[in-house]
């Protein structure tokens, strides 16, 4: 092979090559200990001395060629190896969460009480007998224990079916006056359907002080109801039974659906039935070591997810729970 030859091999090598292997081909071809260069180099012995002054010099050229087309391409290939980045492939949209409704609702009952200096506290979800029923004035026998079937833990420890235990670990604990609220979870054996869930949320209210009256109770939840559903939102009493409460109340709130013309939601009566409440029992202030003659309070209980379902008119209360993106949407 001549030096011409020589030349026009490596541009047809070089035209070709396409990848780094083809790449170390040429190499080892060209520039290998045993490659045409070196050896071409080795039969410059025979040329005569401008022969091989000419020749030697096109041989560093064509070394020096090779070498830096090697370097080039070498990037160029390692670039190529990479994987590549599509800059069209649209972006993903990172979605934010959102407080749930049933925070978003308790946030809002919080602050329409707090705004009233009731303090929100918190007790245990598995209570004992005695706090649940027994220091609320409900006995062993006491009809209130069948609707409220519980879920047993243990014989005498059970999940609490309603936040009224709270009033009495915090009368226990502390003298009044005591102003609070108490929401959490609660638990029944209750089916699962649109307006039950075995497990829910109430709010408890109690204030207790020296002549505290009903009229302070009926003005108190008058403006939260006006606060929390509306200020053309219309209130009334009906009278009602709890064991723990002396006279005891239900409090109806106009329907908030249909503005008192009735309709499916109310039962046609244009009235909602939203909570329960009373004067404190004196058998459940004599529980808590009060004294009745001086102190006098009341009390208030209701379902957070009820009042939610009033307001924002959620059809089925299974909704709050099954985390359907669509329905917690609506709340962001
Ligand atoms: N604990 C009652 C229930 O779960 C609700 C209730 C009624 C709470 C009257 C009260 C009250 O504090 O005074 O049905």
């Amino acid at each position: 092979m001549d030096l011409k030859e020589l030349k026009i091999s490596l541009e047809e090598d070089i035209k070709s090559c396409s990848n780094l292997e083809d790449l170390e081909k040429i190499r080892v071809k060209y520039l290998g200990r045993k490659g045409l260069i070196k050896e071409y180099f080795k039969k410059l012995k025979d040329f005569s001395s401008d022969e091989r002054k000419s020749a030697g010099k096109t041989l560093n050229e064509l070394q020096e060629r090779i070498k830096s087309f090697i370097e080039e391409k070498s990037k160029e290939f390692e670039e190529k190896r990479k994987p590549s980045i599509d800059l069209f492939i649209p972006g993903r949209k990172s979605e934010t969460g959102s407080l749930h409704p049933i925070s978003i609702v308790l946030k809002e009952i919080e602050e329409i009480f707090t705004g009233m200096g009731f303090e929100v506290v918190s007790g245990p979800e598995m209570e004992s007998d005695y706090h649940n029923f027994e220091a609320l004035n409900i006995s062993k026998e006491h009809p209130t224990r069948d609707e409220q079937a519980s879920f047993f833990v243990e014989e005498e420890l059970i999940l609490r079916t309603h936040t009224s235990p709270v009033q009495i670990r915090v009368m226990k604990s502390r003298k009044p006056p005591v102003r609070i609220i108490a929401p959490g979870k609660v638990y029944r054996v209750d089916p699962f359907d649109p307006s039950h869930s075995p497990v829910f949320h109430q709010l408890e209210g109690l204030y207790v002080d020296e002549g505290v009256s009903f009229a302070e109770l009926k003005g108190t939840l008058e403006i939260f109801a006006k606060e929390f559903f509306g200020a053309d939102t219309e209130i009334k009493f009906l009278p009602s039974y709890f064991p723990f409460t002396e006279p005891s109340a239900e409090v109806a709130i106009s329907c908030a659906i249909c503005k008192r013309k009735g309709c499916s939601t109310c039962g046609y009566t244009g009235w909602l039935e939203v909570l329960g409440c009373g004067m404190v029992h004196p058998r459940v202030f004599e529980n808590v070591g009060y004294n009745t003659e001086k102190y006098t309070g009341y009390a208030f209980g209701f379902g957070i997810e009820r009042m939610a379902m009033i307001k924002y008119r959620i059809p089925d209360i299974r909704l709050f729970y099954e985390n359907e993106i669509d329905f917690l949407e609506i709340f962001k």
